[in-house]
């Protein structure tokens, strides 16, 4: 890679053409050819070069004040910060000279002039830039003799605990809060030796990428408290996976010990979570460890759960199953993190039995073409928008890492337009209200918002998932939001577009899959057998609950004790999304391969298996005995399913066609009465792992009432 440009060039007058906008500069004494916008770190970057950092990150605005990356340039008066200095033509730099050596010695030893001896007990050790940096740059002695300084450890919550003895001032953490996070929460206080980072005002860090920040620290000031002293880096192993608990479907690294998993890590993904990821995404995965379902249980004549054979399970399902019309008595309900895989054998199943009613929890927002259930735009355009129109969606909850990408829309200038409740989200916006008329409005294209989006060229209508699952009219408002982005479209001449920001990976994995779900009221209304695949929505299981027949058998298939299994009177335990391999696909129609980082715990078994095992029961065996074959199957129902990490390009034609062809009728006045609310209540406990986790009620309590002592560290041992 050294130098390659600067060859590249060389050949002139061979009549290569030389790209007119580089510069030449010279790197420790090779010839290289840059952009010029590029700072001198860039540039060394670019061309194979390594230089030390603690300030600088590539997410972030340039601080330039740890100094570690000074370089030497040639008649430069004094040593130069390479993350702050934009290159020159001509410019000479030497990142090992004699006189950078130095400087980096020097920088070194003062920065730990104040650094505490804390090593061998700190958690960062073995993955600690200042170990790293300071074992390879600094010198062996340092000259500062004076009493290290200490700093009190602040309280900022219960998922990062501080020890600001080993604080640098870098400042990462404090740019991440406000340019990613979006809350100004932390600052720098003090001058001097007297230099800290806090909260000025006691208060815990109120946001739901928090954790990211702790991977930014390059020391050990910041630490994740939940495994604040129980591992250390080289204990552990890692698997590269995908997590579910946020429906962007983030690239994640598992780091687990035994069948035990530790941490989760975000993995730098651009094009879908770029490095962050959410509290609940990195934290709750001790969920899958606790009020675990970990054998058949069947409630017996006392209305007690005992643990059974799975034979004696299955087989009391199968007997049921071949007593009732599964046409007109059996519903069944998908799951909140329900794989392609599973999809395609439920839907298997339920075809080969005749039976027809699979719900989701959400009234069917849309079935059909993709276009009618994805985010129709990737997560990197929604950078490039000019404006954005949010219905009943609060991104900040629903998914804060697509929120983050907003948050920088926002900032370079992105118009923000919300219908719903007037919800902080990071960013300002433009509140329209929170009625149905005043929606209605809009998209007949009398409310003066829409007039006003006339000038933008590059708009989305994002509605939320969640929103269908009160308001009766959710899916012909998307249906008007559709026709009325494509006549946008043809007024402003850009690109003007409507999607569903998912909450959930569940429901659009039977969307692939072809289950075309029943609403509420199409669901028998004396159902024998309900079939509840994972579903564990409180309100929907009281709903479909109202509709079973006084005998009714409720078999809950998932991982937890949560709303499902309570209602259930046959429990068939299974594998969590840790525990098996299956492929998810995410709401903006990424198919992503999720792994198998630790076993089930004791008989918990895949669900596809689960489903294969009863159909045999049945008499009405699924034709496939191992996960190829099903997956031989699916590739059939959906055909994108072994894409991985690929994302069908958005088709602006099918999606006017898709919109025109709809042509939902006009609303009647008296209709309008719907209030749009707060889409989700609690982002720490949305679904049954996130309620079962320690960690995020712990979060939840601590967060939701901001008491600052409300968080016993103690039970994280
Ligand atoms: Fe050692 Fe790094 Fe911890 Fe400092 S932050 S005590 S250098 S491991
Ligand atoms: Fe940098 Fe960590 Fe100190 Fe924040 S706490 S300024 S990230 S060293
Ligand atoms: Fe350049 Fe810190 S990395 S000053």
């Amino acid at each position: 890679m050294r130098g390659r440009l600067g060859r590249g060039l060389a050949n002139f007058s061979t009549g290569v053409p030389v790209r007119p906008n580089l510069i030449e500069i010279f790197i420790n004494d090779e010839s290289h050819m840059v952009d010029p916008k590029m700072t001198i770190f860039q540039a060394c970057l670019h061309t194979g070069v390594v230089i030390p950092r603690f300030c600088f990150h590539e997410k972030l605005s340039i601080a330039g004040n740890c100094r570690m990356c000074l370089v030497d340039v040639e008649k430069a008066p004094k040593p130069v910060a390479s993350c702050a200095a934009q290159v020159a033509p001509g410019m000479r730099i030497h990142t090992n000279s004699e006189k950078a050596r130095v400087y980096r010695g020097a920088v070194m030893e003062f920065i730990l002039a104040n650094h505490p001896l804390d090593c061998p007990v700190c958690d960062q050790g073995g993955e600690c830039d200042l170990q790293d940096i300071s074992v390879k740059f600094g010198f062996s002695d340092g000259r500062f003799k004076e009493y290290k300084r200490a700093v009190e450890d602040k309280n900022i919550g219960p998922l990062i605990s501080t020890h600001m003895n080993r604080c640098i001032h870098c400042t990462r953490c404090v740019r991440f809060t406000e340019e990613v996070a979006g809350i100004s929460d932390l600052g720098t206080l003090g001058r001097g030796r007297a230099t800290e980072i806090g909260t000025y005002i006691s208060k815990l860090i109120g946001s739901e990428l928090s954790g990211n920040a702790v991977d930014l620290c390059p020391v050990g000031a910041l630490n994740h408290g939940p495994i604040t002293y129980r591992n250390r880096p080289w204990d552990l192993q890692a698997t590269d996976a995908v997590d579910l608990l946020d429906a962007i479907i983030p690239s994640v690294e598992f780091s687990y010990r035994g069948p035990e998993i530790l941490r989760v890590l975000p993995k730098v993904n651009e094009a879908v979570n770029e490095e962050w990821i959410s509290d609940k995404s990195r934290w709750a995965f001790d969920g899958l460890r606790r009020q675990r379902l970990t054998f058949p249980m069947r409630k017996n004549r006392d209305g007690e759960l005992e643990e059974v054979e799975w034979d004696t399970g299955l087989k009391v399902l199968a007997s049921k199953l071949q007593e009732i019309d599964p046409r007109t008595e059996l519903a069944g309900l998908v799951g909140q993190f329900t794989s392609l895989e599973s999809a395609a054998a439920l839907r298997d199943f339920f075809a080969n039995l005749g039976a027809k009613h699979l719900a989701w929890a959400a009234h069917p927002f849309a079935n059909g073409t993709r276009a009618h259930f994805l985010l129709n735009r990737s997560i990197p355009e929604l950078e490039e928008l000019d404006a954005v129109v949010l219905v009943g969606c609060n991104p900040k909850l629903e998914s804060p890492v697509l929120n983050a990408r907003l948050l920088k829309a926002s900032r370079k200038g992105m118009r923000v337009f919300k219908f719903g409740a007037p919800d902080d989200l990071g960013y300002p916006f433009i509140h329209l209200g929170n009625s149905e008329k005043s929606l209605d409005e809009f998209l007949a294209g009398t409310h003066p918002a829409f007039k006003a989006l006339r000038e933008s060229k590059n708009v989305h209508f994002l509605f939320s998932s969640e929103l269908a699952r009160e308001y009766p009219r959710a899916r012909e408002t998307l249906l008007r939001a559709k026709v009325a982005a494509t006549d946008l479209a043809a007024l402003s001449g850009g690109q003007v577009t409507a999607g569903i920001l998912h909450n959930f990976v569940g429901p659009i994995s039977g969307y692939e899959v072809g289950i075309n779900y029943s609403s509420l009221e199409e669901l028998p209304s004396k159902i024998k057998v309900l079939f509840n695949f994972g579903n564990d929505d409180k309100n929907f299981l009281a709903q479909v609950g109202a509709k079973l027949a006084p005998d009714a058998l409720v078999v809950y298939v998932g991982t937890n004790g949560d709303a499902g299994a309570s209602q259930a009177n046959l429990i068939l335990p299974s594998a969590g999304f840790t525990e098996c391999p299956a492929t998810y696909v995410s709401t903006e129609g990424r198919v992503q391969l999720g792994q198998k980082v630790v076993p089930p715990p004791y008989l918990a078994k895949p669900e596809w298996m689960i489903l294969r095992a009863l159909s045999e029961e049945v008499g009405s065996p699924l034709p496939y005995n191992s996960l190829e074959e099903l997956r031989y199957r699916l590739a059939e129902l959906c055909p994108y399913a072994f894409k991985y990490d690929h994302l069908e390009p958005f088709s602006p034609f099918s999606y006017a066609f898709e919109a025109q062809k709809a042509k939902p009728a006009q609303k009647n006045e008296k209709d309008l009465s719907f209030i749009f609310r707060s889409s989700v209540d609690n982002f720490y406990k949305t679904d049954a792992i996130s309620r079962s986790s320690l960690v995020m009620n712990i979060c939840s309590a601590a967060f939701n009432t901001e008491q600052l002592s409300n968080f016993p560290k103690k039970l994280y041992k």
